[in-house]
Formats: C-alpha cells, sequence, structure tokens
C-alpha cells in the first residue's frame, strides 16, 4: 500500500509577474476536493497528524517552507520531503502519517476527499495496526 503514496508535480504556470498553481479535483489529483485545511505556526520539534483515517485521501502541499511527511502503511515506512510549492503528496486513505521538521516560514496546505469526521480517524498506532492487519488491506 505505501507504493500508492506519491510525489505530484503540478504545473507551474508563471510569467514576469510570478507563479500560479492550479489543482483541479479529479484532474490533477485522484480525487474531488471536499475540505482544505492548513497548518502553519508549528515549531521544528513537534509532530502533527499521527492518525489514519478510514475513507479521507489527502494532498499534503508546503506553499511555504517546508517540512517532512512520514507515511506507514503497518508494514512499509516512507519519508517525503515537502519543500516546493508546486509538488504535493498524495496519500490514500487508511495510511498512517506523522507530519514534522516544520520550518518556521511552513504553511502545509491540506486537500482532502472527505469532510471532516473524527469517527474516521485512527489515532491510536495499535489500533491501526489491528485495521490493517486484520483485514486484508495491506492487499489494496
Ligand atoms: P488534528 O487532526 O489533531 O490535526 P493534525 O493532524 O494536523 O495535527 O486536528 C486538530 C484539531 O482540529 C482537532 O480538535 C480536530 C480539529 N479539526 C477539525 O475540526 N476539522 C478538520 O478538518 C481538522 C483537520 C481538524
Amino acid at each position: 500500500m505505501i507504493e500508492k503514496c506519491r510525489l505530484l508535480s503540478f504545473e507551474q504556470r508563471g510569467d514576469e509577474r510570478g507563479h500560479l498553481v492550479v489543482i483541479e479535483g479529479s484532474q490533477d489529483i485522484p480525487f474531488d476536493i471536499k475540505r482544505v485545511f492548513y497548518i502553519y505556526g508549528s515549531d521544528r520539534d513537534v509532530v502533527r497528524g499521527r492518525h489514519a483515517n478510514y475513507n479521507s485521501e489527502f494532498i499534503l502541499i508546503n506553499v511555504s517552507g517546508t517540512s517532512k511527511v512520514k507515511v506507514d502503511d503497518g508494514v512499509n515506512q516512507k519519508i517525503f520531503d515537502l519543500d516546493r510549492p508546486h509538488t504535493g503528496i498524495y496519500l490514500p486513505k487508511l495510511i498512517w502519517k506523522d507530519m514534522y521538521d516544520f520550518s518556521p516560514d511552513s504553511v502545509l496546505l491540506v486537500l482532502s476527499s472527505e469532510h471532516y469526521d473524527d469517527k474516521e480517524y485512527i489515532r491510536n498506532y495499535e489500533d491501526y495496526l489491528k485495521v490493517v492487519r486484520s483485514d486484508g488491506n495491506q492487499k489494496d
């Protein structure tokens, strides 16, 4: 499943006035966008995320500054650098994620396929392992 986490490069429509990046739901990313949120003002030593989602898919983009995301499918782990405003990381559902190493100017934009629902968050890693190891999700 970890191989489904991947870097997406968005077209930079730059001209002498600067850059413009457009992300169209279900065209530039694999889902329709139902929710947008962004994270800023997190210190370098803060670790955010620490959860997985039953249904939500995400795109993570550092539109300013840099951070890292560690993804984990219960078997394998991978670290992505979020360091360019025209690239994003696609995360499918049921991926455990930690976001960390935020630069002082980090603005981490997140696009999501679902509205917020606390019930679809798995916030305990042991529970997460039970979920991914019990129902064959590793075969996805
Ligand atoms: P949390 O999921 O802990 O953020 P992160 O994973 O980025 O560290 O969310 C922090 C708080 O904000 C928590 O009380 C839930 C709330 N929240 C919403 O109400 N809607 C949302 O879309 C998100 C992402 C969080």
